[in-house]
This record gives C-alpha cells, structure tokens and sequence, in this order.
C-alpha cells in the first residue's frame, strides 16, 4: 500500500494553482441525470471520488465521456437503471445524490443506506423527509431506500438541521416538481450556489441559493448545458495553512477568495498577512510563528468543519493555547490521536479540544483516518523534525488532486512510496 513520507522543515513559497471542488462537482455529476441532453462540465478535479460518481453514473446507464482536459459528458438518454448499489455508496457517501434526480426525472429511485463513517453517524434522514414533502411514497427495505412517485409536486421543506447533502438533493429533485418549492433552513454553502448555477444553465428556475430559503419553479424538462466547477476552497484552505505553518509565503491562483471569509480571518489572527485579488490569495507568514487560534465549526458562512483538522495541526506548533469546538461531526477529532504521536499537547473533552503549542513536533509514522484528517497530518509532517510517514493515504486521493505534487512544487520535502 502506498504512503506518504514527509521531510519537515521547510518553509513554503510559490504558486500553487487550485483544482475545482470535490464537493461541488459530486452533485454537479449526479444533476446530469437531471437532462435529457448532453451535460458537460469543466475544472473537473481527478479525484478518486469522481472516479467512483462516474462509474455510478456509468451503472444507471448514462453515457460518459471524459477528455485529456478530464472535462466530462455525461449523456443522460440512455440512462435504464434507477438503483445505486451498496459497493458503490459504502465507499462514497454522496453517491446518494442520485435520489432526488432519478426520483424527479424517472419516478423511481433505489438507493443503498450509506451507513455511518468514520466520523460520524451521518443520517439521512432529511433527504427522504425532504422527498416525502415533495411526495414521493419512500420504504426502507434491505438496507435500501426505495422511492417512487408519477410526478413530485411542489411544496414548503423546513430542514430541522441545515445539511449541505439534503439541501443538494431536495433542490435537484424540486427542478422537475410540478410548481413551487421553498427550501427553509437550506444550507448556504458555495457549493449550493454552484450547483444552482449548473441547474439555472441546465434550464432550472431557482432563487436564493447562498440564503437560508431557496425558491425553486418547477420546469418539465431540463435540458444540456455546459458548466465549470467552482474552485475548491477546502483545498484553497489547507494550502494557505501549510504556508501558515511554515512561516512560507504562497499565492492560491485561480481561487475564490469570498468563499474563504471565515478561514482568512483566522487565518490574520494567527498573524499571516494576506493580499486577494478576485482569483487569488496571497498568505505572507514572514517567517514568523503563528498565533494559536480559538475556533468553533459552524455551516456556511462559519468556520468549515473541512477545516478544523488542518487547523489543529496549526495550532499544535502556534503561540499559545487553542480551544476549538465541533459542532457539526460527533467523531471529527481522530487526528488527534496521531498528532499525539508527533509530539502535540491537546485534551479532548467532548466536542472541544485544547490545543496548547508546542516548540517543535517530531516526525514518526501516523495514520490517517480520513480525508481531512489526513490532510492534517500532512501539515504537521511539514513542521516536524525529521521524517514523518503517513500510511492509509488511500483517503487523501479522494478528496486532493496531487497534493504531494503540489506541495513538492512549493518546495516541501513529500514523496509517496510504496
Ligand atoms: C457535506 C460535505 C462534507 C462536509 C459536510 C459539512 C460533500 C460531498 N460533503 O457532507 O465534506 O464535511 O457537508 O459541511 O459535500 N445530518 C442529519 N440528517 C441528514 C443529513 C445530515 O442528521 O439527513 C447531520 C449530519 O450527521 C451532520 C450534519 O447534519 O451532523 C451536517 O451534515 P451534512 O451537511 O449533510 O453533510 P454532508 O452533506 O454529508
């Protein structure tokens, strides 16, 4: 199995160019079922995840074709199959974003129960609430959700909790509704925005997405259209924090600075000088050691919860002590079991974790456990003496386009070995 070996000590500096966002582009895949004409999209990541939405697409039927560029076509008319199988949702949980579209534009839709993850329990359960007001008939059978219905009609979803996933697949299925659709307490992340742009070109009539109450006009067909996915602010983040922790100085080209508000804040308490421009942020440590910062994870426009790893690893080497809060995940702190390995000083109590720096980390072998968490270690690995090697990295290739490459351009000792 591959790993990842990381030779701390080396600030970074350079440009680093931003791919498109994992988290978007996963729905954005799955809204092509949607049309019946060719959907095309752009600034596609190559990520393991998008691998894995391609070859759900490909099982329903659809046709997909994918260039040197990675721009992909998916071709929804010959679409046959209206079941996501568990080998594919197990290994991908927003494989569940094919319910609302197969539901909305075939009538049917039999997708496998996710199941919990590592860091958490992660229901769904305001999905099918969300499809039931939309009034599909839903049963839960052998570990499947099976949903039918002639035609959704539209109607008024209040999600007890904001969820980025159920918002996602309540406005995709809402498109077709027959009339009106209002999503209440829907979530705000850019990624939402992103996916209502592709929907809008796709022919969709939707309003207020970015707001906590989306309007959606239900239209009879969808039709194709060309989009290009939005920069990754998650990745944007977690190479602004590794020049953070350096003391480096680096550029995030083609990125979206506005969908990084709360990130860029924390990240000048910690002392970094920062410069945008519309597509580009610039982070100057200066060679100086970071502030701790206190943080608590909260939905957009709060502090992404994508975030608090690499964030703690920050903190580990920072100024001083950090109390950060998770709010969103009940399980997100299993990083802190490895940093521990590399030297950190932090104390979990419940869902808070004081971090008190540390001078220096010592590099040893780690585990990651998940995609940020990985990230995370990564990050420590950077500031770390000596060589730090992280196994199980399988979880970083699902969610980072090259990330060693990168880093490496920026003048990081990384290398994967096997
Ligand atoms: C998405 C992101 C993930 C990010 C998360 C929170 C994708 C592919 N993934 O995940 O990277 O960490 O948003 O920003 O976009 N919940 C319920 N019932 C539901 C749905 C969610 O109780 O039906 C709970 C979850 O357990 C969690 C919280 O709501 O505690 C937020 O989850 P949600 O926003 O749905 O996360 P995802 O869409 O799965």
């Amino acid at each position: 199995m591959q790993k990842i070996l990381v030779q701390g000590g080396k600030p970074l500096h350079g440009d680093v160019r931003i791919s498109g966002a994992k988290n978007a582009v996963l729905p954005i895949l799955c809204a092509g079922l949607l049309a019946d004409d060719v959907l095309r999209v752009s600034n596609v990541p190559r990520l393991h995840d998008v691998k894995t939405t391609l070859r759900l697409l490909g099982e329903l039927g659809a046709g997909i074709a994918i260039d040197d560029a990675f721009n992909i076509r998916i071709d929804p008319r010959t679409v046959h199959s209206h079941v996501a199988p568990y080998e594919l949702v197990k290994t991908m949980r927003a494989s569940v974003l094919v319910l609302g579209p197969l539901l909305a534009r075939y009538g049917a839709a039999e997708v496998s129960l996710p199941g919990g993850c590592a860091i958490g329990s992660r229901p769904i359960d305001q999905h099918i609430k969300g499809m039931q007001a939309l009034g599909a008939d839903i049963s839960v059978d052998h570990g499947f959700i099976k949903a039918s219905a002639k035609r959704l009609r539209g109607a008024r979803v209040v999600f007890d909790m904001v969820s980025v996933g159920a918002t996602e697949n309540v406005l995709m299925a809402a498109t077709l509704a027959e009339g009106r659709t209002v999503l209440e307490n829907a979530a705000m992340e850019p990624e939402i925005i992103d996916l209502a742009v592709c929907l809008r070109a796709m022919g969709a009539n939707i309003e207020g997405d970015g707001t906590g109450r989306i309007v959606v006009e239900g239209v009879e067909r969808l039709h194709g259209a060309e989009h290009s996915v939005v920069p990754d602010r998650i990745e944007t983040g977690t190479f602004l924090v590794a020049a953070a922790m350096t003391g480096g100085r680096i550029t995030a080209t083609h990125a979206r600075p506005e969908t990084l508000d709360a990130v860029i804040d924390k990240l000048k308490e910690a002392g970094a000088v920062i410069d945008c421009t519309d597509d580009s942020i610039t982070l100057d440590m200066g060679g100086r050691r970071p502030h701790a910062v206190n943080l608590s994870t909260a939905p957009h426009p709060g502090f992404p919860t994508d975030m608090q790893a690499q964030f703690m690893a920050m903190n580990c080497i920072a100024d001083g002590v950090g109390v950060m809060i998770e709010t969103i995940f009940e399980n997100r702190f299993m990083h802190v079991q490895e940093l521990l390995r590399l030297g950190a000083d932090i104390r979990v109590e419940g869902h808070t974790a004081i971090v008190r720096g540390v001078d220096k980390l010592s590099g040893a072998p780690v585990m990651a456990t998940d995609l940020r968490a990985s990230a995370s270690l990564i990050l420590a690995g950077l500031v770390a003496d000596g060589e730090t090697v992280i196994d199980r990295i399988y979880h970083l290739d699902r969610g980072y386009e090259n990330i060693e490459a990168k880093l490496s351009a920026l003048g990081a000792g990384i290398r994967r070995i096997d």
